[in-house]
């Protein structure tokens, strides 16, 4: 088991396969300048395959895969078909924006891979548009329900912007009156590749909740999964549910589990933090099984007591510019 220096056991790695993307969310990047990185910079699928299999040896049990828009990445499923036989993993899940994975998803179900969080921010087509700044609503959409009819386990992510999609808050939840869906509200975090700074964040959860309390009445609070990110509600009579994930107020470091690893191979015990070692490099400098996991614990063992800590700390980048693109979020 991997225990951390405050007893958190962790045991989900969170793998961010690319970070190129077909859209461009304006919270995650700019729309141009953007430098993707060289695919001789990116961590093999044999090298992530060695490291997930090592892990798994020492407890790692859920491995997200993340981007960038990991469908974009070559060979992606061979790699998430062996992914799913390493001995110990029990569960591969996969965070996508849904403009091309609806024709994996024979192939994937196969794999036994059904657990898929879909990021659409709004039900409008215009600000669908304005948001990501590509005219691919319909096909995102057709991707969702392609999801539900197969009554696969689906999670919508909407960032939540002042000025931008707040009147998508009630129509995205009244979606799960009639679908086996999660809809989650998420707070809006400083990662967008263009080094804006916000200070105060707006529309934090509890004016997201509040909103929904207003316009539903009562709602009910569900038990959360042990280490949600989010805070898990149900209008009555509903089928599906809703959650509101505190973001950037990082109301959950206390049960974190994960652990981040980037495209070009930097292993981040925080998403705030900046970084704690490449593990490419330490691959490709030919370590052993043995230096690699002793590096993995070393950093597991250093970890910071929340966001706030992991940020303050910050050297490289001391205020946030990164794009979520470029760590998997
Ligand atoms: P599961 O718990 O595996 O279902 O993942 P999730 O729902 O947290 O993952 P998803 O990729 O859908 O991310 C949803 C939002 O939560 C994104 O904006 C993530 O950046 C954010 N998030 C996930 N993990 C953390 C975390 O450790 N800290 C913070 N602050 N945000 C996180
Ligand atoms: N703040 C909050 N969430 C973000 N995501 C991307 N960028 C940000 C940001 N700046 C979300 C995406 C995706 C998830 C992995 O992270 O919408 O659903
Ligand atoms: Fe692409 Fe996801 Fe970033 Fe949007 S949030 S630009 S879909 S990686």
């Amino acid at each position: 088991m991997l225990r951390d220096n405050h007893g958190r056991e962790v045991d989900y790695l969170r793998l961010a396969v690319t970070d190129r993307c077909n859209l461009r969310c304006f919270y995650c990047m700019p729309e141009e300048g953007i430098d993707f990185v060289e695919k001789s910079s990116l961590l093999s699928f044999e090298e992530l395959l060695r490291l997930i299999k090592l892990l798994a040896k020492e407890g790692l049990r859920k491995v997200r895969i993340t981007g960038g828009e990991p469908f974009l990445r070559k060979d992606i499923m061979q790699f998430l078909k062996a992914l799913t036989q390493i001995e110990g993993i029990e569960k591969v899940a996969i965070t996508t924006n849904g403009t091309i994975t609806a024709r994996y998803l024979d192939e994937l179900e196969a794999m036994g891979i059904n657990s898929f969080n879909l990021s659409i921010d709004s039900l409008n087509k215009e600000r669908f548009f304005e948001i990501t700044k590509r005219d691919l609503f319909d096909t995102v959409w057709s991707c969702f329900e392609e999801m539900v009819r197969r009554n696969l386990d689906v999670k919508l992510n909407c960032v939540v912007m002042k000025e931008q999609n707040t009147e998508d808050i009630i129509p995205l939840i009244e979606l799960a009156r009639n679908k086996k869906v999660a809809i989650r509200f998420i707070e809006e975090m400083p990662f967008n590749g263009a080094g804006r700074t916000r200070t105060v964040l707006e529309w934090d959860y509890v004016k997201i909740l509040e909103m929904v309390k207003n316009h539903f009445g009562r709602v009910e609070k569900l038990v959360d999964p042990k280490h949600s990110t989010a805070l898990n509600y149900k209008v009555p009579g509903f089928i599906g549910t809703f959650g509101i994930i505190p973001a950037y107020t990082r109301s959950f470091c206390g049960t974190c589990n994960r652990l981040r690893l980037t495209p070009t191979g930097l292993i981040k015990t925080c998403l705030y933090d900046d970084g704690v070692f490449n593990l490419r490099d330490l691959m490709r400098a030919s370590a052993t099984d043995e230096q690699i996991v002793a590096a993995v614990k070393q950093a597991i063992g250093h970890r910071y007591k929340d966001g706030f800590e992991a940020e303050k700390a910050r050297v490289k980048n001391p205020s946030i510019s990164e794009s979520m693109a470029s760590i998997g979020g």
